[in-house]
């Protein structure tokens, strides 16, 4: 049974630029196979990974329910879904990936995404690590990828605001059922540590800060994998450091 890791966090807080960070740090330490999945709708995980996505669950999903009669008939519907979803998992170097876009159709997905969670707990048996990265609300951690995590990694800012939005996700993501064995709290692009009393708002166990990186800026605006970084770059340096310990 792989151990899942799951980024959650409001926007712009860095679970992109962490969730890319975690997946090389397992792949240095060769701690096993990676599926790495992009459950963002505005999929950039691979952008972070420098992998190039040539189709998304969701193209998989609209074209199933656009055309019910592409599913041939000597094939049971859900396997054919679940051969079309392993056809959307693209091998990069070193880690798995798989880009669950957004689909375009209003119609219901509920026979599909019921489909979709079975395969999703299938696949996590397959590998050693899965990293998703959720979109803010985390609505697809409890809809079409998996309703559990060994980790919730909530990643914030500094600040009180941020800190706030991380305690809330702790609530929606209890409201929602999912089953997670222990919540993270990680305080990406910070200066300094944060006194403890703030940390202790949030209901999370704190990992760490990772700091503002230029490294991760430079990668960023060149539209550099994260897994070139610089071995001894700051924010791998921390994170090094921390998934030592926890991981
Ligand atoms: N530690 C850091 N140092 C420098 N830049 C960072 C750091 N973490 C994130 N960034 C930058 O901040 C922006 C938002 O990060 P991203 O990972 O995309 O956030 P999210 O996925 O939560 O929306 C990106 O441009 C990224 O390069
Ligand atoms: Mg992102």
């Amino acid at each position: 049974m792989g151990y899942v890791i799951a980024l959650a966090g409001k926007g712009g807080t860095g679970k992109t630029t962490i969730a890319s960070l975690i997946i090389r740090l397992i792949k240095e330490k060769k701690m096993g196979s990676i599926l790495a999945i992009d459950a963002d709708p505005n999929s950039n995980l691979s952008e972070a990974l420098a992998v190039e996505t040539k189709e998304t669950i969701a193209d998989v999903l609209d074209e199933i329910t656009k055309d019910p009669a592409k599913i041939p008939v000597s094939m049971p519907k859900d396997r054919f879904i679940e051969y079309k979803v392993s056809g959307a998992i693209q091998e990069a170097d070193g880690f798995d990936i798989l880009t669950m876009g957004r689909p375009e159709g209003q119609g219901c997905y509920c026979y599909v995404n019921n489909v979709l969670r079975n395969i999703m707990s299938k696949l996590i048996k397959e590998y050693d690590y899965i990293v998703i990265d959720n979109e803010a609300g985390l609505e697809h951690l409890s809809r079409r990828t998996t309703r559990s995590a060994d980790s919730l990694m909530v990643i914030s800012d500094a600040t009180l605001v941020g800190l706030k939005a991380a305690k809330r996700i702790k609530t929606i993501s209890e409201e929602l059922g999912i089953k997670i064995k222990k919540n993270f709290l990680l305080i990406n692009s910070a200066a300094k540590e944060i006194e403890k009393e703030k940390l202790a708002l949030t209901g999370l166990e704190y990992l760490g800060f990772i700091p503002f990186d230029p490294e991760i800026e430079k990668a960023s605006l060149n539209g550099n994998s994260l897994m070139d970084l610089k071995e001894d770059a700051l924010s791998i340096n921390a994170l090094r450091n921390i998934l030592e310990i926890k991981l």
